[in-house]
């Protein structure tokens, strides 16, 4: 079964080569021209057939999505859309797709309509875009890391700790719960659980990529992280992909250097890399947007975004500043923001993207957040008020990272366990690298599906993954 990729095809010169190709239909016109596309580019190889030479059963069975192997000469194609074509000599059908029943017609289908075949619409043109990108994108931040000798850690995926105190837990546990075994006092007994303690999933694998930073001063973790909030918004997944990087003898400016040096260099790569799909997504979005209202469409086209983001420096500021500029908003005083701002609060996606929308229109780094509204980890600063925390805001995404450098003291750590009610005693494996040569250190988290939102346009971040979790979906 010797084939020659499409994408293989398209770049050879093409002069009357005897070649095999396979691959799905995208369409057949006029019981002539096959349009096949075999998932080595997003571009399709036109096939012509002539229909005198070929079996009417055979060319009645040929419809969109039905997988062919047909072999031909290659040749210059007169045609508008296209350089190269296929002459075929046989046509052998390898799966039959029965068009009463394929989902998938050669039409624009709604993304929500797509969503719910997700088995089936990584065939078109859209998805195909998105996920090389989305595949790019994960070679290239090994690439990032791995050229820097940052070293690679494998941080769990089940474990005892909640990294993240927020309490958005998935529970693992073997347990029957038809008949839960209990203590004297009622409550469950999971000394009888399968890790003898009660587990989840992880929901960042900061803790443990410290614990490597502790040892190779430079490393990052790259995997699958779980979240139960019951949050339906068109940015959250029960189940994303986070990068943390953790880097001993950091501080929170070598921190946003890092991850500011990191995004350009993941944007310039979809730039150079794809830039195909990029022509392709762009127009997809230039047409959603002309159904939307005047004021919600995204000022650039997104090639010029990703350009945009390249060159602009990143606008650095402090939290209680941004709150200030945010105070001061003619939004503000006209009562636009549906959360009023003040001092203390947890800045909402509209307060994040007025922000870097309309007021600095770029990139934004925003530090030194209330303690109050940040995990316990993050280091104090004199004012006894903040934290050295930095969150990445991006335009149409709102936040993108969040970091910061690390709580490196003892006793302060300690203390800021005992306040929030944190064990000490069970995380005393985390408190040993402040015991056993404690260094500063610092680290932040890239959401994968959010930068991958930002790369290819898309709106909703279920668009973005091919298997999407969220509440009350779970399917194939
Ligand atoms: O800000 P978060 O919660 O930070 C952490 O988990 C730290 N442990 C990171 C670190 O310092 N090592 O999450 C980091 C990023 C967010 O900025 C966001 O991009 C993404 O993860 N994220 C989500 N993406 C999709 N769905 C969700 N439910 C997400 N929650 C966070
Ligand atoms: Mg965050």
């Amino acid at each position: 079964m010797k084939r020659t990729k499409i994408s293989e095809v398209l770049k050879l010169p093409p002069n009357q080569q005897q070649l095999t190709v396979m691959g799905w239909v995208r369409t057949f016109r006029n019981n002539q021209f096959i349009s096949l596309n075999d998932g080595s580019t997003i571009e399709n190889l036109q096939i012509v057939v002539d229909f005198t030479t070929f079996p009417e059963e055979l060319l009645k069975k040929i419809h969109t999505g039905t997988s062919l192997k047909i072999s031909g000469k290659l040749v210059p194609s007169q045609g508008k859309n296209q350089t190269h074509e296929i002459i075929a000599n046989t046509i052998e059908i390898l799966g039959e797709c029965d068009p009463e029943k394929y989902p998938l017609q050669p039409k624009k289908h709604s993304l929500e309509f797509l969503r719910e075949i997700a088995h089936l619409r990584m065939r078109t043109t859209t998805f195909q875009s998105i996920f090389r990108i989305r595949n790019g994108l994960a070679f290239a931040i090994h690439q990032f890391f791995q050229n820097r000798g940052f070293v690679y850690i494998h941080s769990p995926i089940i474990t005892a700790s909640d990294a993240e105190g927020a309490g958005e837990l998935f529970q693992v546990t073997t347990l029957d719960l038809n008949n839960i075994p209990k203590t004297a006092d009622g409550l469950v007994d999971y000394t009888e659980d399968f890790f003898g303690k009660p587990a989840n999933l992880t929901v960042s694998g900061q803790l443990e990529a410290e614990l490597g930073a502790m040892a190779f001063s430079e490393v990052y973790t790259f995997g699958p992280t779980f979240r139960a909030e019951n949050s339906n918004t068109p940015r959250h997944l029960a189940e994303f992909w986070m990068i943390e990087p953790e880097m001993a003898f950091y501080d929170l400016n070598d921190n946003m250097d890092l991850a500011e040096e990191m995004l350009k260099y993941l944007l310039k790569y979809v730039l150079d890399n794809f830039p195909k799909e990029l022509e392709f997504l762009q127009q997809r979005q230039l047409d959603e947007e002309k159904q939307k209202p005047q004021n919600e469409r995204s000022s650039m086209p997104l090639i010029e975004k990703l350009q945009f983001c390249i060159k602009e420096p990143f606008e650095r500021l402090t939290y209680t500043k941004a709150i200030e500029i945010l105070e001061n908003s003619s939004y503000n005083k006209k009562k636009k923001f549906q959360f009023p701002v003040q001092w203390g609060m947890d800045l909402q996606t509209e307060h994040e993207r007025y922000l870097v929308e309309k007021e600095f229109n770029k990139p934004v780094i925003l530090t030194d957040y209330p303690k109050d509204i940040k995990a316990f980890y993050m280091r104090q600063n004199d004012d006894g008020k903040t934290v050295r925390a930095m969150d990445i805001l991006f335009p149409g995404i709102g936040e993108i990272i969040g970091g910061s450098q690390r709580e490196e003291r003892l006793e302060i750590l300690e203390q800021r366990m005992k306040e929030l009610n944190i064990s000490t005693e069970e995380m005393y494996w985390y408190l040993d690298t402040r015991r056993f040569g404690t260094v500063p250190h610092a680290g932040f988290g890239l959401g994968f599906e959010r930068l991958v939102q930002f790369c290819t346009g898309m709106s909703n971040i279920r668009d973005v993954i091919p298997f999407p979790r969220t509440p009350k979906n779970c399917e194939f």
